[in-house]
């Protein structure tokens, strides 16, 4: 409970938070799509909303509630989130990219449902937009976060996101411990800007959710 009491570092910051993965569709029942709860995502907006931020939650399908006193946007597919992250983006003091963005989507749809058959089934799948990359392109006076899900070389992998994505900070998490990452309720993360490396331990997304603001703040204080 202490995590959400409230404070006053985010009064009058916009804060434009993703969540959730995407779901693209192939026909009628079937979408590709990543692992992701949104509960990450969910906490940043909570914790966020609870320091006085104005906050915009942008989200794909989860089934958790409604953060209270955030404006939420539901969304599908990885274009869709990109046209609201577009539409809401120049007023932001913050974006925090949370959501699990699919990276392909089956580049025909079929309106029918497709039939299975005996032998096997190719699916052409095309790139979608890189939302974060393009939000680091023209970069206002805006904090940018980006998230990296890595099974290998968690910190090398990262550091090259926040580089090639012009982020200002990469919250990178290594998705093979078994407690932390997709659907659990606990993360461990390493919190990496330019110039330095803030190791998280295992926590509740809550708590991490904190850490994470905390040193978003620190950034601001220090520009
Ligand atoms: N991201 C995005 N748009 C995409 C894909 C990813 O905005 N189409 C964002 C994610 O929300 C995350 C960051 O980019 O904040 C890193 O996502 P990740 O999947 O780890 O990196 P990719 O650049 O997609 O590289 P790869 O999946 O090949 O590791
Ligand atoms: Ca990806």
């Amino acid at each position: 409970a202490y995590l959400l009491a409230p404070e006053e570092d985010l009064n009058d910051r916009k804060v434009l938070i993703t969540a959730g993965g995407t779901m693209e569709a192939l026909d009628p029942v079937r979408y590709l799509g990543n692992h992701s709860s949104g509960k990450m995502g969910y906490a940043l907006a909570r914790i966020a909303q609870a320091r006085g931020a104005d906050v915009t939650l942008i989200s794909a399908p989860t089934t958790l509630n409604d953060p209270k006193g955030v404006k939420k946007i539901e969304v599908r597919t990885a274009a869709e989130m990109e046209e609201m992250v577009l539409k809401y983006k120049a007023e932001q003091d913050i974006i925090i990219m949370a959501a699990a963005v699919a990276d392909y989507r089956p580049k025909d749809y079929s309106d029918n449902k497709i039939k299975k058959e005996s032998g096997d089934l190719v699916i052409r799948l095309e790139r979608t937009e890189d939302i974060l990359a393009k939000l680091g392109k023209d970069k206002d006076n805006q904090i940018l976060v980006g998230f990296a899900a890595e099974s290998d070389n968690l910190v090398e992998n990262a550091k090259d996101k926040l580089a090639r994505k012009n982020a200002d900070l990469i919250v990178a998490n290594d998705i093979t411990s078994a407690d932390t990452g997709f659907a659990a309720d606990n993360n461990k993360v390493i919190i990496i800007s330019k110039d330095r490396e803030v190791d998280i331990p295992k926590a509740s997304k809550l708590e991490v959710a904190k850490q994470i603001i905390d040193q978003i703040c620190e950034m601001i204080l220090n520009n």
